[in-house]
């Protein structure tokens, strides 16, 4: 019984997992199993690689880990579509090693979230394979929204939606004769079949997978696509423009009863387990409005991550996210990347360093060195500001998106299904640089025959945690100092944050009563306030001034008053 696994291992809880508000500040290292560690040598990152590892991300100083779906998966969206939740891939581990992992975890005081997929399950999932082998309108079908055709033939599809990895929404089946039969609805791939919400069993199921994960011990969930569940029933063309609530398949109202239901169960359980929603929504209200105290606990925080490097944008962005997490008293979350976003060195290092998933253009001039510059900068803001920070592995090396990779090695549905016109996510998914000089970079254990599932670019040993360790100017460094002060200093994580006078291009805010963080997004040095003692800067002053596109954390002598002046970069110089 695997249930006995954790009785006998899990650590009796410590301070660092039994404060009930840890999820207000915390810091959530993502970890895509895949890529993370190769325990086995196959080339394939796994379980028994992620808990060699877990000293390293202790000594980075993270509170919880989310795992990309680990769950049995044919793969053809990297894990997002599953086979069965209440199994573990065999290419990463057992369940037995998940439960161990989530208690070795929690000895080193790291909680873990798990990934739910509740939209769409795999087409090789028991019930789909149950519906394709029973007759249109049997309770197997039920489950899932097959519909017959338009036009004389059913050839039709039942409406013009477009799956979100492009091409048609929806695919046709075959009857057992071999005739065409109905079609069934997919936002994503194929292999994504979506599961119709308004079925109870499908409620139900979930509401179980819940219980089964959390019964393992985990502290929280990350919610796939959380907006996107509930379908209007007659399927209508998706209009120009709709009404708050009114889109046919996105942000729908009878969402928040099912998260109201899934809160239930989390509260049902001891500690505080977290629902995280991925919900992409430009509308504030709305995203808020997931957030009310008998919902989610959080969501990630898009509209950030997506803002160009500009002042006046990410500013805007802040305060508009604080403006809305107020009314429901949410915390709000900082993310500059993750496993489907062009990782922030590249982005920050293009002209045009907004994200947008359909501008995304390989061959873009990028200025890496730039770019690592200003994601420096990016991180001590996020870590600074009210909340909780998500770091996306490899973020912390500075790693790059790989963005030569040969067709034949990309996975990436985006990528298959685009024909090649979308680069796709695999740039940003390439495995870990561990050690060493050359491919795999301790990624696979020495003498491995597998070779990584993605090629690593041979520069990468430059970007090893073994050398970004030794020296005290890299990314890995400034992490974990950044980490080691969020954690010991009372003014940051969940709290307020109060503006302070600054120029064009330039950010100042305080938070608690003497912590000062500035960002300096121009292109000239600027003069820091007075009567402050320099905590870190993402790149060295010069001369006593902060260069440009970076960012310094100040403790001021005095407790900081709204009137404090700061002057800028046409004032700048000592
Ligand atoms: C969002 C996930 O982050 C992404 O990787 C996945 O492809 C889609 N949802 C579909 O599950
Ligand atoms: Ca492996």
């Amino acid at each position: 019984m695997t249930d006995g696994v954790l009785a006998d291992t899990a650590p009796a809880p410590t301070a660092a997992t039994t404060d009930e508000r840890w999820w207000r500040d915390a810091v959530i290292y993502q970890v895509y199993v895949r890529s993370f560690a190769d325990g086995n040598g196959d080339g394939i990152g796994d379980l028994a690689g992620v808990r060699s590892r877990l000293h390293y991300l202790a000594d980075l100083g993270v509170d919880a880990i989310w795992f990309n779906p680990w769950y049995l998966s044919p793969l053809a969206d990297g894990g997002y579509d599953v086979a069965d939740y209440r199994a573990i891939d065999p290419a990463f581990g057992s369940l037995e090693e998940a439960e161990r992992l989530i208690a070795e975890a929690r000895d080193l005081g790291i909680r873990t979230i798990v990934d739910i997929v509740p939209n769409h399950v795999s087409d090789q999932h028991a019930w789909f394979q149950a519906a394709l082998a029973s007759p249109p309108g049997s309770p197997e079908r039920a489950r899932f929204w097959f519909h017959p055709g338009r036009g004389d033939d059913g050839d039709e599809m039942p409406n013009n939606w477009v799956s979100n990895f492009s091409g048609p929404a929806w695919t046709r089946t075959r009857n057992a004769d071999g005739t065409p039969g109905e079609w069934y609805l997919h936002l994503f791939s194929p292999e994504q079949p979506d599961l119709n919400w308004s079925h109870p069993e499908v409620r139900a199921e979930h509401e179980a997978v819940l219980s089964f994960w959390f019964d393992r011990g985990v502290a929280g969930v990350r919610i796939d696509s959380a907006a996107l569940l509930v379908k209007d029933p007659s399927l209508p063309e998706i209009p120009a423009e709709s009404l708050p609530g009114q889109h046919p398949n996105t942000d729908r109202d009878e969402l928040h009863d099912i998260y109201r239901s899934w809160r239930a169960v989390a509260d049902s359980y001891p500690g505080t387990r977290i629902l995280v929603g991925e919900i992409w929504l430009p509308d504030a209200e709305r995203f808020a409005k997931y957030l009310r105290p008998d919902e989610l606990h959080t969501a990630f925080n898009f509209d950030f991550l997506v803002r160009p490097w500009d002042a006046a944008s990410l500013k805007t962005s802040i305060d508009a996210t604080l403006a809305a997490h107020a009314p429901v008293g949410a915390p709000a979350t900082w993310v500059l990347s993750n496993h489907d976003v062009t990782r922030p060195v590249t982005r920050y290092g293009q002209e045009d360093s907004a994200f947008a998933f359909a501008t995304k253009r390989e061959g873009t001039p990028t200025d890496l060195d730039l770019g690592r510059r200003r994601a420096r900068a990016a991180a001590l803001l996020c870590a600074a500001l009210p909340g909780s920070v998500y770091i996306y592995q490899g973020e912390e090396l500075g790693l790059e998106e790989v963005q030569d990779l040969p067709p034949d090695r990309r996975q990436d549905p985006m990528y298959l299904r685009s024909g090649g016109t979308d680069p796709g996510r695999d740039g940003c998914r390439v495995p870990l640089p561990w050690a060493g000089t050359g491919s795999p970079f301790g990624f696979s254990p020495a003498g491995s025959t597998g070779e990584p599932w993605l090629p690593q670019p041979s520069h990468w040993g430059e970007l090893t945690v073994e050398a970004e360790q030794q020296d005290p100017d890299s990314m890995l460094s400034l992490y974990r100092t950044m980490l080691a002060i969020r954690r010991g200093e009372p003014g940051l994580g969940d709290g307020e944050l109060r503006w302070l006078p600054s120029a064009d291009q330039v950010l100042a805010f305080a938070r608690g009563l003497r912590f000062i963080c500035v960002v300096n997004l121009s292109g000239a040095p600027i003069a820091l306030p007075a009567d402050c003692s320099l905590l870190l800067a993402s790149t060295e002053l010069a001369g006593g001034l902060l260069p440009p596109d970076t960012t310094a954390w100040l403790l001021s002598e005095r407790p900081t008053t709204h009137d404090r002046t700061l002057r800028g970069p046409t004032e700048g110089g000592e």
